[in-house]
Protein backbone atom coordinates (compact mmCIF):
# COMPACT_ATOMS: atom_id res chain seq x y z
CA UNK A 1 0.00 0.00 0.00
CA UNK A 2 1.10 3.62 -0.77
CA UNK A 3 1.10 5.62 2.27
CA UNK A 4 1.64 9.13 2.38
CA UNK A 5 3.64 10.05 5.84
CA UNK A 6 2.15 13.28 8.11
CA UNK A 7 3.95 15.81 9.66
CA UNK A 8 7.85 14.41 9.01
CA UNK A 9 11.02 16.00 9.90
CA UNK A 10 13.10 16.62 6.85
CA UNK A 11 16.48 16.76 8.32
CA UNK A 12 17.30 13.50 7.15
CA UNK A 13 16.38 14.46 3.83
CA UNK A 14 18.87 17.69 2.86
CA UNK A 15 22.50 17.55 3.06
CA UNK A 16 22.40 21.08 4.71
CA UNK A 17 20.97 19.37 7.79
CA UNK A 18 18.39 21.62 8.33
CA UNK A 19 15.75 20.78 11.08
CA UNK A 20 12.40 21.63 9.44
CA UNK A 21 9.14 19.82 8.91
CA UNK A 22 6.44 18.92 5.86
CA UNK A 23 2.92 18.25 6.73
CA UNK A 24 2.98 15.29 4.11
CA UNK A 25 6.06 13.25 2.74
CA UNK A 26 5.04 11.52 -0.29
CA UNK A 27 7.99 8.63 -1.39
CA UNK A 28 6.63 7.55 -4.78
CA UNK A 29 8.09 5.09 -6.97
CA UNK A 30 6.23 4.62 -9.80
CA UNK A 31 4.54 7.30 -12.43
CA UNK A 32 1.27 6.17 -11.44
CA UNK A 33 2.57 7.15 -6.84
CA UNK A 34 3.10 10.08 -8.59
CA UNK A 35 -0.05 10.90 -9.59
CA UNK A 36 -1.56 9.85 -6.59
CA UNK A 37 0.60 12.08 -4.93
CA UNK A 38 -0.77 15.41 -6.76
CA UNK A 39 -3.76 14.42 -7.04
CA UNK A 40 -3.66 14.44 -2.67
CA UNK A 41 -2.01 17.83 -2.78
CA UNK A 42 -4.96 19.08 -5.10
CA UNK A 43 -7.93 17.48 -2.91
CA UNK A 44 -6.14 19.12 -0.17
CA UNK A 45 -5.67 21.61 -1.79
CA UNK A 46 -1.91 22.24 -0.48
CA UNK A 47 1.50 23.26 -2.59
CA UNK A 48 3.34 20.55 -3.94
CA UNK A 49 7.23 20.48 -3.61
CA UNK A 50 9.81 18.15 -5.26
CA UNK A 51 12.55 16.54 -3.26
CA UNK A 52 15.14 14.24 -4.64
CA UNK A 53 18.29 13.76 -2.10
CA UNK A 54 18.11 17.42 -0.84
CA UNK A 55 21.90 18.45 -1.99
CA UNK A 56 20.97 21.90 -3.77
CA UNK A 57 18.41 22.93 -1.57
CA UNK A 58 18.08 25.22 1.62
CA UNK A 59 15.00 25.22 3.92
CA UNK A 60 14.17 28.24 5.48
CA UNK A 61 11.04 27.19 6.84
CA UNK A 62 8.25 24.39 7.87
CA UNK A 63 6.77 23.61 4.71
CA UNK A 64 2.53 23.44 4.62
CA UNK A 65 2.37 20.92 1.57
CA UNK A 66 3.34 17.76 0.25
CA UNK A 67 6.70 17.01 -0.76
CA UNK A 68 7.20 14.80 -3.50
CA UNK A 69 10.37 12.59 -3.44
CA UNK A 70 10.37 10.84 -7.29
CA UNK A 71 11.86 7.80 -6.53
CA UNK A 72 11.59 5.92 -9.69
CA UNK A 73 14.77 3.42 -9.80
CA UNK A 74 16.15 1.29 -12.23
CA UNK A 75 18.45 1.85 -15.55
CA UNK A 76 16.90 0.39 -18.67
CA UNK A 77 18.97 -0.14 -22.19
CA UNK A 78 16.86 1.08 -24.99
CA UNK A 79 19.53 0.44 -27.54
CA UNK A 80 22.79 -0.66 -27.82
CA UNK A 81 25.15 0.03 -31.46
CA UNK A 82 29.05 -0.59 -32.02
CA UNK A 83 29.35 2.96 -31.07
CA UNK A 84 27.58 3.87 -27.79
CA UNK A 85 24.13 2.83 -25.39
CA UNK A 86 20.89 4.56 -24.93
CA UNK A 87 19.94 4.18 -21.13
CA UNK A 88 16.78 5.15 -19.57
CA UNK A 89 17.59 6.02 -15.79
CA UNK A 90 15.27 6.37 -12.89
CA UNK A 91 14.84 9.74 -11.35
CA UNK A 92 15.79 7.95 -7.80
CA UNK A 93 18.92 6.61 -9.32
CA UNK A 94 21.36 7.81 -6.87
CA UNK A 95 23.91 9.93 -9.38
CA UNK A 96 27.00 8.46 -8.72
CA UNK A 97 25.42 4.70 -8.37
CA UNK A 98 24.70 5.68 -12.33
CA UNK A 99 28.21 7.12 -13.02
CA UNK A 100 29.84 4.00 -11.29
CA UNK A 101 27.96 1.28 -13.49
CA UNK A 102 28.94 3.39 -16.62
CA UNK A 103 32.43 3.38 -16.00
CA UNK A 104 32.22 -0.27 -14.61
CA UNK A 105 30.41 -1.24 -17.59
CA UNK A 106 33.98 0.98 -20.03
CA UNK A 107 30.87 3.38 -21.28
CA UNK A 108 31.70 7.05 -21.30
CA UNK A 109 30.43 10.45 -20.87
CA UNK A 110 29.47 11.09 -17.11
CA UNK A 111 33.06 9.84 -15.54
CA UNK A 112 34.28 13.50 -14.85
CA UNK A 113 30.89 13.58 -12.84
CA UNK A 114 31.59 11.56 -10.14
CA UNK A 115 30.63 11.72 -6.87
CA UNK A 116 28.29 14.10 -7.22
CA UNK A 117 25.68 14.02 -4.50
CA UNK A 118 21.59 13.62 -5.53
CA UNK A 119 19.41 11.57 -7.58
CA UNK A 120 19.68 11.37 -11.57
CA UNK A 121 15.91 13.24 -11.14
CA UNK A 122 17.63 16.37 -10.53
CA UNK A 123 20.78 16.08 -12.96
CA UNK A 124 19.32 17.90 -15.87
CA UNK A 125 17.83 20.51 -13.50
CA UNK A 126 20.68 22.43 -13.29
CA UNK A 127 22.71 20.52 -15.86
CA UNK A 128 25.23 19.14 -12.85
CA UNK A 129 29.16 19.67 -13.85
CA UNK A 130 32.26 19.16 -12.75
CA UNK A 131 36.04 18.76 -13.85
CA UNK A 132 35.33 20.24 -17.32
CA UNK A 133 31.99 17.96 -18.25
CA UNK A 134 28.17 18.97 -18.21
CA UNK A 135 25.26 17.00 -17.32
CA UNK A 136 23.83 17.51 -21.20
CA UNK A 137 26.69 16.22 -23.09
CA UNK A 138 25.26 12.96 -22.66
CA UNK A 139 21.56 13.96 -21.84
CA UNK A 140 19.14 13.15 -24.48
CA UNK A 141 15.89 13.52 -23.16
CA UNK A 142 13.67 13.98 -20.04
CA UNK A 143 10.66 12.39 -19.07
CA UNK A 144 8.46 13.93 -16.64
CA UNK A 145 4.82 14.48 -15.04
CA UNK A 146 3.14 17.89 -15.55
CA UNK A 147 1.59 18.90 -12.34
CA UNK A 148 -1.60 20.88 -13.92
CA UNK A 149 -2.22 18.21 -16.58
CA UNK A 150 -1.26 14.73 -14.55
CA UNK A 151 -0.02 13.97 -17.57
CA UNK A 152 3.80 11.75 -19.27
CA UNK A 153 5.57 14.52 -21.12
CA UNK A 154 9.05 14.22 -22.30
CA UNK A 155 11.78 16.93 -23.84
CA UNK A 156 14.36 16.12 -25.85
CA UNK A 157 17.62 17.60 -25.64
CA UNK A 158 17.03 20.86 -27.03
CA UNK A 159 13.89 21.74 -25.69
CA UNK A 160 15.96 21.47 -22.38
CA UNK A 161 17.53 24.85 -23.10
CA UNK A 162 21.03 23.47 -21.21
CA UNK A 163 23.20 26.32 -19.93
CA UNK A 164 25.57 26.69 -17.14
CA UNK A 165 23.94 25.35 -13.76
CA UNK A 166 20.81 26.14 -16.08
CA UNK A 167 17.87 24.79 -17.86
CA UNK A 168 14.28 24.94 -18.72
CA UNK A 169 13.39 23.15 -15.43
CA UNK A 170 15.01 26.41 -13.63
CA UNK A 171 12.82 28.46 -15.94
CA UNK A 172 9.76 27.90 -17.84
CA UNK A 173 9.14 24.55 -16.35
CA UNK A 174 10.12 25.46 -12.34
CA UNK A 175 7.72 24.33 -10.58
CA UNK A 176 5.61 22.81 -12.86
CA UNK A 177 7.07 19.10 -13.64
CA UNK A 178 8.35 16.00 -11.71
CA UNK A 179 10.49 14.58 -13.66
CA UNK A 180 10.83 9.84 -14.14
CA UNK A 181 12.84 9.54 -16.55
CA UNK A 182 16.03 10.48 -18.25
CA UNK A 183 17.50 9.22 -21.01
CA UNK A 184 21.38 9.04 -21.43
CA UNK A 185 23.49 7.97 -24.68
CA UNK A 186 26.67 6.83 -23.63
CA UNK A 187 29.64 6.46 -25.93
CA UNK A 188 31.60 3.23 -25.92
CA UNK A 189 34.38 5.18 -28.29
CA UNK A 190 35.89 6.87 -25.31
CA UNK A 191 36.93 10.36 -25.62
CA UNK A 192 38.35 11.46 -21.74
CA UNK A 193 38.56 15.25 -20.89
CA UNK A 194 41.14 15.65 -18.44
CA UNK A 195 42.06 19.47 -18.96
CA UNK A 196 40.48 20.67 -15.68
CA UNK A 197 42.36 22.34 -13.56
CA UNK A 198 44.61 19.25 -12.16
CA UNK A 199 42.79 16.55 -13.24
CA UNK A 200 45.56 15.53 -15.44
CA UNK A 201 48.30 15.30 -13.31
CA UNK A 202 45.70 13.46 -10.67
CA UNK A 203 44.98 10.87 -13.29
CA UNK A 204 48.87 10.31 -13.96
CA UNK A 205 49.32 9.47 -10.49
CA UNK A 206 47.28 6.60 -10.56
CA UNK A 207 48.72 5.37 -13.86
CA UNK A 208 46.89 5.56 -17.58
CA UNK A 209 44.08 7.97 -18.80
CA UNK A 210 40.91 5.01 -18.13
CA UNK A 211 37.50 5.93 -17.52
CA UNK A 212 37.92 4.36 -13.87
CA UNK A 213 41.30 6.30 -13.42
CA UNK A 214 39.08 9.59 -14.29
CA UNK A 215 36.49 8.31 -11.98
CA UNK A 216 39.12 7.79 -8.61
CA UNK A 217 40.85 10.74 -9.35
CA UNK A 218 37.79 12.90 -9.39
CA UNK A 219 37.25 11.23 -6.10
CA UNK A 220 39.72 11.96 -4.67
CA UNK A 221 40.12 15.40 -5.14
CA UNK A 222 36.46 16.47 -4.66
CA UNK A 223 37.24 14.32 -0.77
CA UNK A 224 40.45 16.88 -0.34
CA UNK A 225 37.97 20.02 -1.08
CA UNK A 226 34.73 19.51 -0.64
CA UNK A 227 33.32 19.02 3.20
CA UNK A 228 31.49 15.36 3.43
CA UNK A 229 27.67 16.49 4.22
CA UNK A 230 27.82 13.52 6.75
CA UNK A 231 30.01 15.39 8.61
CA UNK A 232 29.80 18.99 8.26
CA UNK A 233 26.24 19.88 6.32
CA UNK A 234 26.15 22.00 3.10
CA UNK A 235 25.16 21.87 -0.48
CA UNK A 236 28.51 22.11 -2.35
CA UNK A 237 29.10 25.62 -4.11
CA UNK A 238 26.39 27.91 -2.70
CA UNK A 239 26.65 30.91 -5.43
CA UNK A 240 27.40 30.18 -9.16
CA UNK A 241 30.80 31.27 -11.03
CA UNK A 242 29.68 34.91 -12.64
CA UNK A 243 29.98 35.51 -16.40
CA UNK A 244 30.53 39.18 -17.26
CA UNK A 245 30.99 41.34 -20.90
CA UNK A 246 34.95 40.84 -21.35
CA UNK A 247 35.17 44.69 -21.71
CA UNK A 248 33.77 44.36 -17.46
CA UNK A 249 36.70 41.54 -16.63
CA UNK A 250 39.11 44.16 -18.43
CA UNK A 251 38.25 46.87 -16.14
CA UNK A 252 38.35 44.32 -13.04
CA UNK A 253 41.78 43.18 -14.10
CA UNK A 254 43.54 46.33 -13.71
CA UNK A 255 42.36 46.68 -10.59
CA UNK A 256 42.92 43.25 -9.41
CA UNK A 257 45.23 41.98 -11.65
CA UNK A 258 45.55 38.24 -9.94
CA UNK A 259 41.91 37.62 -10.66
CA UNK A 260 41.55 34.24 -12.39
CA UNK A 261 39.06 33.99 -15.18
CA UNK A 262 38.11 31.18 -18.20
CA UNK A 263 37.82 32.96 -21.48
CA UNK A 264 34.13 31.72 -22.37
CA UNK A 265 33.90 33.49 -25.99
CA UNK A 266 34.96 36.74 -27.92
CA UNK A 267 32.54 38.44 -25.45
CA UNK A 268 32.50 36.34 -22.17
CA UNK A 269 34.84 35.55 -19.41
CA UNK A 270 33.45 33.65 -16.41
CA UNK A 271 35.14 34.81 -12.99
CA UNK A 272 35.39 31.82 -10.52
CA UNK A 273 33.12 33.24 -7.34
CA UNK A 274 35.35 31.24 -4.83
CA UNK A 275 38.04 33.89 -5.42
CA UNK A 276 36.15 36.77 -4.85
CA UNK A 277 34.53 36.06 -1.91
CA UNK A 278 38.21 34.34 -0.34
CA UNK A 279 39.72 38.02 -1.60
CA UNK A 280 36.75 39.43 0.17
CA UNK A 281 38.16 37.85 3.12
CA UNK A 282 35.32 35.50 3.99
CA UNK A 283 36.88 32.24 3.78
CA UNK A 284 37.00 29.88 6.84
CA UNK A 285 35.26 32.49 8.64
CA UNK A 286 32.64 31.53 11.00
CA UNK A 287 29.24 33.70 12.01
CA UNK A 288 27.02 31.51 14.73
CA UNK A 289 26.51 28.36 13.54
CA UNK A 290 27.63 28.60 9.83
CA UNK A 291 30.27 29.53 7.92
CA UNK A 292 32.57 29.61 4.65
CA UNK A 293 34.56 26.33 4.10
CA UNK A 294 38.34 26.53 5.12
CA UNK A 295 39.26 24.80 1.87
CA UNK A 296 36.85 26.28 -0.53
CA UNK A 297 35.03 29.58 -0.13
CA UNK A 298 32.35 28.59 -2.88
CA UNK A 299 30.94 26.34 -0.18
CA UNK A 300 28.97 27.83 2.89
CA UNK A 301 28.79 24.82 6.16
CA UNK A 302 26.55 24.49 8.75
CA UNK A 303 28.49 23.80 11.86
CA UNK A 304 25.40 21.99 13.44
CA UNK A 305 22.32 23.78 14.64
CA UNK A 306 22.00 26.53 12.15
CA UNK A 307 18.59 27.43 10.46
CA UNK A 308 18.20 28.00 6.67
CA UNK A 309 17.36 31.92 7.79
CA UNK A 310 20.63 31.59 9.77
CA UNK A 311 22.54 30.34 6.35
CA UNK A 312 20.30 32.50 3.98
CA UNK A 313 21.44 35.76 6.02
CA UNK A 314 24.80 34.71 5.82
CA UNK A 315 24.74 34.06 2.02
CA UNK A 316 23.06 37.43 1.34
CA UNK A 317 25.89 39.10 3.29
CA UNK A 318 28.51 37.11 0.97
CA UNK A 319 26.63 38.65 -1.69
CA UNK A 320 26.67 41.92 -0.35
CA UNK A 321 30.93 42.05 0.37
CA UNK A 322 31.43 40.79 -3.33
CA UNK A 323 29.29 43.47 -4.84
CA UNK A 324 31.11 46.85 -2.99
CA UNK A 325 34.41 45.09 -3.45
CA UNK A 326 34.43 44.12 -6.91
CA UNK A 327 30.69 45.00 -8.37
CA UNK A 328 29.67 41.56 -9.10
CA UNK A 329 26.34 40.13 -8.51
CA UNK A 330 26.69 36.91 -7.27
CA UNK A 331 23.66 34.62 -8.18
CA UNK A 332 22.78 31.69 -5.79
CA UNK A 333 23.21 27.93 -7.15
CA UNK A 334 20.93 26.23 -4.11
CA UNK A 335 17.55 26.24 -4.44
CA UNK A 336 15.59 28.57 -1.62
CA UNK A 337 12.50 26.78 -0.53
P1 LIG B 1 17.59 18.25 -4.65
O1 LIG B 1 18.56 19.05 -3.88
O2 LIG B 1 16.65 17.38 -3.91
O3 LIG B 1 16.76 19.21 -5.60
C1 LIG B 1 17.39 20.22 -6.33
C2 LIG B 1 16.32 20.96 -7.16
O4 LIG B 1 15.81 20.10 -8.15
C3 LIG B 1 15.10 21.39 -6.32
O5 LIG B 1 14.65 22.61 -6.86
C4 LIG B 1 14.10 20.28 -6.55
O6 LIG B 1 12.76 20.73 -6.44
C5 LIG B 1 14.41 19.87 -7.97
N1 LIG B 1 14.19 18.43 -8.23
C6 LIG B 1 14.87 17.39 -7.69
N2 LIG B 1 14.44 16.23 -8.20
C7 LIG B 1 13.44 16.55 -9.08
C8 LIG B 1 12.59 15.79 -9.94
N3 LIG B 1 12.61 14.45 -10.00
N4 LIG B 1 11.67 16.47 -10.69
C9 LIG B 1 11.59 17.81 -10.65
N5 LIG B 1 12.38 18.58 -9.86
C10 LIG B 1 13.29 17.95 -9.11
N6 LIG B 1 26.41 20.13 -8.34
C11 LIG B 1 27.09 20.22 -9.51
O7 LIG B 1 26.51 20.57 -10.55
N7 LIG B 1 28.41 19.95 -9.58
C12 LIG B 1 29.13 19.56 -8.50
O8 LIG B 1 30.32 19.32 -8.60
C13 LIG B 1 28.44 19.45 -7.25
N8 LIG B 1 29.10 19.10 -6.13
C14 LIG B 1 28.45 19.01 -4.94
C15 LIG B 1 29.17 18.62 -3.79
C16 LIG B 1 28.53 18.51 -2.58
C17 LIG B 1 29.32 18.10 -1.36
C18 LIG B 1 27.14 18.78 -2.47
C19 LIG B 1 26.44 18.63 -1.17
C20 LIG B 1 26.42 19.18 -3.60
C21 LIG B 1 27.07 19.30 -4.84
N9 LIG B 1 26.39 19.69 -6.02
C22 LIG B 1 27.05 19.75 -7.22
C23 LIG B 1 24.96 20.06 -5.96
C24 LIG B 1 23.99 18.85 -6.04
O9 LIG B 1 24.64 17.65 -5.70
C25 LIG B 1 23.40 18.70 -7.44
O10 LIG B 1 22.73 19.87 -7.81
C26 LIG B 1 22.41 17.51 -7.53
O11 LIG B 1 22.00 17.31 -8.86
C27 LIG B 1 21.18 17.72 -6.65
O12 LIG B 1 20.47 16.49 -6.64
P2 LIG B 1 19.38 16.18 -5.55
O13 LIG B 1 18.72 14.90 -5.93
O14 LIG B 1 19.99 16.21 -4.19
O15 LIG B 1 18.38 17.40 -5.75
N1 LIG C 1 39.26 29.62 -5.89
C1 LIG C 1 39.85 30.41 -4.93
N2 LIG C 1 39.54 30.16 -3.62
C2 LIG C 1 38.71 29.18 -3.23
C3 LIG C 1 38.09 28.38 -4.21
C4 LIG C 1 38.39 28.63 -5.54
O1 LIG C 1 40.62 31.32 -5.24
O2 LIG C 1 38.50 29.03 -2.03
C5 LIG C 1 39.59 29.87 -7.32
C6 LIG C 1 40.90 29.27 -7.77
O3 LIG C 1 41.46 30.17 -8.71
C7 LIG C 1 40.51 28.00 -8.49
C8 LIG C 1 39.19 28.42 -9.10
O4 LIG C 1 38.60 29.29 -8.13
O5 LIG C 1 41.44 27.64 -9.46
C9 LIG C 1 38.24 27.28 -9.41
O6 LIG C 1 38.07 26.48 -8.25
P1 LIG C 1 37.50 24.98 -8.35
O7 LIG C 1 38.24 24.22 -9.39
O8 LIG C 1 37.44 24.42 -6.98
O9 LIG C 1 36.08 25.18 -8.94
P2 LIG C 1 34.87 26.18 -8.60
O10 LIG C 1 34.70 27.11 -9.73
O11 LIG C 1 35.05 26.77 -7.24
C10 LIG C 1 33.18 24.66 -9.83
C11 LIG C 1 31.79 24.17 -9.60
C12 LIG C 1 31.80 22.95 -8.70
C13 LIG C 1 32.62 21.86 -9.36
C14 LIG C 1 34.04 22.39 -9.57
C15 LIG C 1 34.94 21.41 -10.29
C16 LIG C 1 30.31 26.09 -9.79
C17 LIG C 1 29.43 27.03 -9.11
N3 LIG C 1 30.95 25.21 -9.03
O12 LIG C 1 33.67 25.14 -8.57
O13 LIG C 1 30.47 22.47 -8.58
O14 LIG C 1 32.67 20.69 -8.58
O15 LIG C 1 33.98 23.60 -10.36
O16 LIG C 1 34.56 21.35 -11.63
O17 LIG C 1 30.40 26.12 -11.02
C18 LIG C 1 28.48 22.68 -7.26
O18 LIG C 1 27.95 23.15 -8.28
O19 LIG C 1 27.86 22.50 -6.19
C19 LIG C 1 29.91 22.34 -7.32
C20 LIG C 1 30.59 21.89 -6.26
Amino acid sequence: MFVIKKNISLKPNNTFGIDVSTRYFARANTVEKIIYSINFASYNRLPIYVLGGGSNVLLTSDIEGVVVNSAINGIAMIEESGSDVTLSVGAGVVWDDFVAFAVQKGWGGVENLSYIPGCVGAAPIQNIGAYGVEAEKSIIKVEYIDIAKRKLEEINHSECRFGYRDSIFKQELKGKVIITNVWFRLSKKLEFRVDYGSLQTEVAKLGEVTLSNIRNAVIDVRKRKLPDPKEVGNAGSFFKNPIVEVEVYRDLKVKFPEMPFYQLSDSLVKIPAGWLIEQAGWKGKRVGNCGVHQKQALVIVNYGGATGKEILAFAKSIQESVASTFGLELEMEVNIL
